[in-house]
């Protein structure tokens, strides 16, 4: 959709802002551009729309060159909403959504009805806001106007220059949930620059971090968060960055054992069985209707006699959406070696091993040690 091929921007006076950029940004994702200040985001973004020319390299959006796009048809089809908004103060909240269709020379009705359209979409009432001037609104609320006269003509690009920052962290965080949330209605191609790694985690489906005009990593968060590509991007995560990538992980993800359980119908020596080939402390119990019921541990079994008189209440049940962050405390601090894993109406999905959890942490993180220890295998310590 866009794709940047060794892009660079020297300004004049010789300020290099930009060099040798390349990637590319998929149909309707949303590409976080992240960096420090300085280093050539926003010089990027207006690189794209053409506010401002690139020195060197090319910018193809859909296969075309964008020079060869005319510059007015090219802004027309890239939406661009950046900090603080910039709407107009003399305009109405309907005027200001209506300008890119105005320009576009689109019907009065279909432009009312796109208004109307829009401020459903970012959840405004039409009836109470549409006639506020700017003045009237909150920061929150100018921040959505300004996304949806971004949206006005409805363009399959759409570029933000930091679109949330000068908003306080807890409307910010509301109003990021509220764009994932438009987003997945309307599956436009975004390019959202940003300094604040977590809001670039949360809302990138591949995030771009750049270093004086470099682009240094490119790639999905958890590519970033498990393999940063040098120190660089390490410091820029900022301190305990292996704890934010379990904050992408879920559950569901990382579960197993889906066969493991008993119902109230087995026998003591089979589930003890079980529990051993399985290397758990307990076993999860489930009735007729796999809704579980809570565990049974090894030694009450081993004890023989009426184990499902013994079925004790699991201290907690981890949900499949529940994040690993969420999850690894419980999971540690809890007798057992491993959660089950449920459905709200109770229903047994699986469960999280401490065993497996380390095994999927070593995976992720050890990959350059393999080496190390597929050596030592061969020359076991004496
Ligand atoms: N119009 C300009 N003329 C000269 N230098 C500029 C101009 N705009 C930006 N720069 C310089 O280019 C570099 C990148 O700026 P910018 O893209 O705005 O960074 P960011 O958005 O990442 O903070 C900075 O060193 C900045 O000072
Ligand atoms: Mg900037």
């Amino acid at each position: 959709m866009i794709l940047l091929d060794d892009v660079d921007k020297v300004y004049p006076g010789g300020v290099k802002a930009v060099t040798g950029v390349s990637l590319s940004i998929r149909k309707g994702e949303i590409y976080v551009l992240i960096g420090p200040s300085g280093c050539g985001k926003s010089t990027i973004l207006n690189m794209i729309n053409r506010l401002i020319s690139a020195t060197g390299g090319r910018i193809l959006i859909d296969g075309v060159d964008s020079r060869q796009i005319e510059p007015t048809l090219l802004r027309r089809s890239i939406g661009y909403a950046i900090q603080e908004t910039a709407l107009f103060p003399h305009m109405t909240v309907r005027e200001n959504i209506a300008v890119v269709p105005r320009l576009c020379k689109w019907e009065e009705r279909r432009i009312a009805a796109r208004v109307e359209e829009l401020l459903h979409l970012i959840g405004l009432d039409p009836g109470q806001y549409a006639d506020k001037y700017p003045a009237q609104l909150s920061g929150g609320e100018k921040q959505r106007v300004g996304v949806a006269r971004a949206l006005g003509a409805d363009p399959p690009i759409l570029l933000m220059d930091e679109p949330f920052g000068a908003i306080d962290p807890i409307t910010r965080v509301r109003l990021q949930d509220q764009f994932l949330e438009i987003q997945e209605k309307i599956n436009k191609t975004i390019v959202f620059v940003t300094h604040d790694i977590d809001e670039a985690l949360k809302m990138g489906d591949h995030i771009g971090i750049l270093n004086q005009g470099r682009l240094v990593q490119s790639g999905t968060p958890k590519d970033i968060l498990s393999h940063p590509a040098d120190a660089f991007v390490e410091v820029f995560m900022g301190t305990g960055w292996k704890m934010k990538w379990l904050k992408l992980i879920r559950v569901e993800e990382v579960m197993d054992h889906t066969d493991c359980f008993c119902t109230l119908d087995a026998d003591g020596p089979e589930v003890a069985r079980r529990m051993r080939r399985q290397a758990l402390s307990s076993l999860p119990v489930v009735d007729g209707a796999h809704r579980l019921l809570g565990y049974v541990p090894l030694k009450e079994v081993q004890a023989g006699r009426d184990w499902q008189r013994r079925i004790l209440p699991y201290a907690q049940v981890l949900g499949k959406k529940w994040t690993l962050f969420d999850s690894f405390l419980p999971l540690f601090a809890d007798a057992n070696n491993y959660l089950p894993v449920a459905e709200d109406k109770g229903t047994l999905l699986g469960l999280l091993t401490e065993a497996h959890l380390r095994e999927y942490l070593g995976d992720t993180f050890m990959e350059s040690e393999e080496g190390l220890q597929d050596a030592g295998a061969d020359h076991p310590i004496q």
